[in-house]
């Protein structure tokens, strides 16, 4: 990671002082920054249908959200009210967008979530709120002014189609101008206008909450389950009220729910496919006509392979979760945590014991060739 994209701390040094802590506002993180594409290109990108995108218009009557994909004609000005436009996963999208996020590995994928842009007119923004997310708000072209708050009053306007604070109260305000980043813990009340017309690029974090894993991990212990038996009374005693549920039964009952255990080899493996697994809108494109084998290692070979944007490949211990499912032994660790981490294999050896591998995920459209190199 270069320094400067942190005011010269290292990782180290901002993990330790900042990451979920206080807010860092870098003057300059990434010089020479102004965006990754033109606002006509972003529009262009909202329009289409796999895309996740986002109108917030500040209306006379109060705030509107409109969900993408989007018209040319939806960007038109409406009586000079300003908005804003969102695009979520840019990353997907932009193999620009994929570089600048690299910039950032130095917080785990396990956190990742996605690089948004937005991009708002003259006053545009989405009004104050809080994130449940970490976030690194870099500014693209133009000018936005960021007010922030450490307030603990997080009621929000009821009724209002996004989450908008009823009282928010700033303590720190600047004008970030191309380059610059801000970095927001969860929760940390922010407020963002734009100075001119201008993008601004989230790096977002996320951090599930108690509910949502304790949930989802039951969903998987469901499938994991294999218990025998079942209820018995050959003891049963004749009891004065039949509708009463009696002790007896509640105890046997509580005996076979004392039984679904776990071990951490459950949450291992429950917590792998949790984190990879893609999200519901999201869907991959096998390759039409595919390569045949031989092809397909003479080209990985030649230009390596790399993660499909959408992919998403962890581990944990020895295993490798891709997609929400564990792959089977792997021939080479030290390569596939390559491919994990750069989400590359430029140079390596791609033997055909890893062809074994990588082929089949090639067919699922999990992973190309590194076209960068073709
Ligand atoms: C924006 O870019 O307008 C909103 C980003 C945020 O507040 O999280
Ligand atoms: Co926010």
């Amino acid at each position: 990671m270069d320094k400067q994209l942190l005011g010269g701390l290292s990782a180290a040094e901002f993990l330790r002082d900042y990451w979920q802590k206080q807010p860092l506002l870098v003057r300059n993180a990434v010089p020479g920054f102004s965006g990754l594409l033109e606002p006509a290109a972003l529009q262009a990108l909202a329009c289409e249908d796999e895309v996740q995108a986002r109108l917030i218009r500040q209306t006379q009557s109060g705030w509107v959200l409109e969900h993408g994909p989007f018209k040319q004609s939806s960007f038109k000005p409406k009586a000079k009210l300003p908005w804003t436009l969102l695009v979520q996963e840019l990353n997907h999208h932009l193999p620009s967008a994929r570089d600048l996020l690299q910039q950032f590995d130095f917080i785990p994928y396990a956190r990742l979530d996605d690089l948004m842009v937005s991009y708002a007119v003259p006053g545009g923004g989405v009004g104050a709120h809080f994130d449940s997310y970490d976030v690194f708000l870099l500014q693209g072209s133009g000018q936005r002014r960021w007010q922030i708050s450490a307030q603990t009053d997080l009621t929000l306007v009821d009724g209002a189609p996004l989450k908008i604070l009823q009282n928010f109260v700033p303590e720190q305000e600047w004008v970030l101008n191309p380059g610059d980043l801000l970095y927001l813990p969860p929760c940390y009340a922010h407020n963002g206008v734009a100075v001119d017309a201008c993008t601004t690029y989230s790096i977002g974090f996320r951090a599930p909450s108690v509910q949502e894993i304790a949930t989802q991990f039951l969903v998987y212990m469901q499938d994991k389950l294999d218990l025998p038996g079942m209820y018995q009374d050959a003891d049963l005693n004749w009891q004065a009220h039949p509708a009463e549920i009696s002790d007896a039964m509640l105890d046997q009952i509580a005996g076979m729910i004392a039984r679904v255990t776990w071990q951490r080899a459950d949450i291992a493996d429950f917590l792998g496919r949790y984190l990879t697994e893609p999200k519901p809108h999201l869907f991959f494109d096998p390759p039409e006509p595919p390569l045949t084998q031989s092809v397909f290692t003479r080209r990985a070979q030649k230009q390596g392979v790399a993660l499909a944007p959408q992919s998403l490949l962890l581990w944990q211990g020895a295993t490798f979760y891709l997609n929400g499912e564990a792959l089977a032994a792997m021939p080479d660790t030290t390569i596939m945590q390559q491919l994990a981490d750069k989400r590359r294999l430029a140079g390596a050896p791609i033997t055909a014991a890893l062809i074994a591998t990588l082929y089949p995920l090639y067919l699922d459209g999990y992973i190309v060739l590194d076209l960068a190199d073709a």
